[in-house]
C-alpha cells in the first residue's frame, strides 16, 4: 500500500495501464535491451482527491540532457504563451523593476515574451539540452530542479517575484510540498502564482487517458489544488479553463488574505461534485471507458491493415507513449510516426519501437490514414495538411472517441 503524495493517507490503485517506458525516451536500436519500464498504476485519493501515479521513475530518468520535448515545436502553443505573458504583464506586474519566475521554462517559449518587453525574468529548467536553447536565445535560465532550497538561493540573488509561472510542470513534481514552500518564499506579499496543467475533469469526461504518463505524477482538479495550497497557507483565488492539451485549467493563487476569491472557483468546485470527481465509482467508469477506447482503436487499426491500407502516426508526442503501449500498437499497425523534432527523428518510439521519421517522410508518400497523436494541435494541423486531405487522406482520432475523419 502506498501513501498519498499530498495528504499522506493510504491510496489504492483503481487501474493499471501495464508496463510503460519513459514517455519521452526515444531510443536507438542498440538501446532496446536496456530500456527502462515501470508499472503505470493510478489512484485517486479518497481523502484529498488528488489523482496520482502510484509509482514514478526517478526524475533524472525523465529530465536530463537528452530530453526530447521542446515547447517551440507548436505555433499555436507559442501564441498561447505570448497571450499568457501579455495577461501577466498587463495585470500583475509592479511598475518598478518587476521580476517574473517560471519553472519548467523549457526552451524559453513563455519567458521570451518578457525578455522582449524588457522585464527581468528567470527560468528554471532541469533538462540541460532544453535549457541551453533558452540561454542561447538570451533567456535568463538556471539549469536545475526547483524546490525550497533553490527558491531561497534565487531570492538571495534576485529578490522576490511579482509573478511565479508554471505551465505543464507542477503536475510533474512528486515532491510538490517543497515546491509550494519554495513558491511561498519566493513570492512578493502581493505577488501572483499562475499555473496551467491538464485538467482532471476533462480527462475523466472525455476519456483523455493519454494525459497519464510517467511525467504526469498528478492530474489536478480545482478541489485538489485548493487543498494542496491551503496546506501551505496560500489561496486559490481564480481559475480559467484552457483549451490546451485537450483541456487544461489555469489556477491563480496568492498569499492568504491578499486577494478576493472569484465566484468561478466555487462554481467549478460545485461542477466537480456533480461530475463525481470525489466518487470512486467515477474512476471505475473511467477505467471501463479507457478499455473501451483501447478496444475500438485496436479493432479499427486491425481492419484498416486487413484492407492493406497504410497508417502513419502523426507526431511522436509524449502522450502517444501511453496510447501505443496500452493499446499494444506496433510497427505492424503503423508504418512509422512522423515528427518535426530533429532529436526524435531516426529513433524509435519508447516501448513499442515504432520508427520515428522526419515530417518529410509523411509528405513524400501520403498514407491512406494518419493516426493523430497530436489531436490537441488539430486546428493548426488541419490548416497545414490540406494537401493530405485532398489526396484522400483520412485522420484517425481517439479523443473524445475513436473516429475516422475526412
Ligand atoms: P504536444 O502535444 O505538445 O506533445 P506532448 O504530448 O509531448 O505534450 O506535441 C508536440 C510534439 O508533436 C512534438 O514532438 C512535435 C510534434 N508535432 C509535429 O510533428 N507536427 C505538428 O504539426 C505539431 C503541432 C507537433
Amino acid at each position: 500500500m502506498k501513501n498519498c503524495l499530498i495528504c499522506n493517507k493510504p491510496v489504492e490503485a483503481f487501474m493499471s495501464f501495464g508496463k510503460m517506458p519513459i514517455a519521452n525516451g526515444f531510443l536507438a536500436k542498440d538501446q532496446f535491451s536496456e530500456e527502462y519500464f515501470f508499472e503505470m498504476k493510478v489512484a485517486s485519493c479518497t481523502h484529498c482527491g488528488m489523482f496520482q501515479l502510484i509509482e514514478q521513475p526517478d526524475r533524472e530518468k525523465m529530465f536530463n540532457e537528452n530530453y526530447a520535448f521542446f515547447s517551440g515545436t507548436s505555433k499555436s502553443m507559442a501564441l498561447h504563451y505570448k497571450e499568457f505573458a501579455e495577461y501577466v504583464g498587463s495585470n500583475f506586474l509592479s511598475p518598478n523593476d518587476p521580476f517574473v519566475v517560471e519553472i519548467g521554462s523549457n526552451d524559453g517559449i513563455m519567458l521570451q515574451n518578457f525578455d522582449a518587453a524588457g522585464v527581468r525574468h528567470l527560468g528554471i529548467e532541469p533538462s540541460e539540452n532544453v535549457a541551453k536553447v533558452a540561454t542561447d536565445k538570451g533567456i535568463q535560465t538556471v539549469c536545475g530542479f526547483f524546490d525550497e532550497e533553490l527558491a531561497r538561493q534565487i531570492m538571495t540573488e534576485h529578490g522576490q517575484a511579482d509573478a511565479f509561472l508554471g505551465a505543464n510542470v507542477m503536475c510533474h513534481i512528486p515532491y510538490i510540498h517543497s515546491v509550494v514552500e519554495g513558491i511561498k518564499i519566493l513570492l512578493k506579499p502581493k505577488g501572483i502564482v499562475l499555473l496551467e496543467d491538464p485538467y482532471l475533469g476533462d480527462v475523466i469526461e472525455n476519456t483523455i487517458y493519454d494525459q497519464i504518463y510517467d511525467e504526469h505524477v498528478f492530474l489536478f482538479s480545482v478541489s485538489s489544488i485548493k487543498y494542496l495550497f491551503e496546506l501551505h497557507d496560500m489561496v486559490l483565488v481564480d481559475i480559467e479553463p484552457q483549451e490546451t492539451h485537450g483541456g487544461s485549467m489555469r489556477y491563480v493563487i496568492a498569499h492568504k488574505g491578499v486577494r478576493p476569491i472569484s465566484d468561478s472557483v466555487k462554481k467549478q468546485l460545485d461542477k466537480e461534485k456533480m461530475m463525481g470527481l470525489d466518487n470512486p465509482e467515477t474512476y471505475e467508469t473511467f477505467r471501463r471507458n479507457c478499455e473501451g477506447s483501447r478496444d475500438s482503436l485496436v479493432s479499427l487499426l486491425n481492419n484498416i491493415r486487413q484492407q492493406g491500407k497504410r497508417v502513419v502516426g502523426y507526431a511522436a508526442t509524449s502522450k502517444s507513449t501511453t496510447i501505443i503501449n496500452y493499446c499494444g500498437i506496433t510497427a505492424d499497425h503503423i508504418e512509422f510516426i512522423s515528427d518535426t523534432t530533429p532529436v526524435k527523428q531516426g529513433k524509435f518510439s519508447p516501448g513499442a519501437h515504432v520508427p520515428v521519421r522526419a515530417y518529410e517522410a509523411f509528405v513524400d508518400n501520403y498514407p491512406e490514414y494518419a493516426l493523430l497523436f497530436a489531436y490537441n494541435h488539430a486546428k493548426e494541423i488541419m490548416v497545414k495538411e490540406q494537401k493530405f486531405m485532398k489526396s484522400g487522406g483520412k485522420w484517425i482520432t481517439y479523443v473524445p472517441e475513436v473516429k475516422v475523419l475526412g
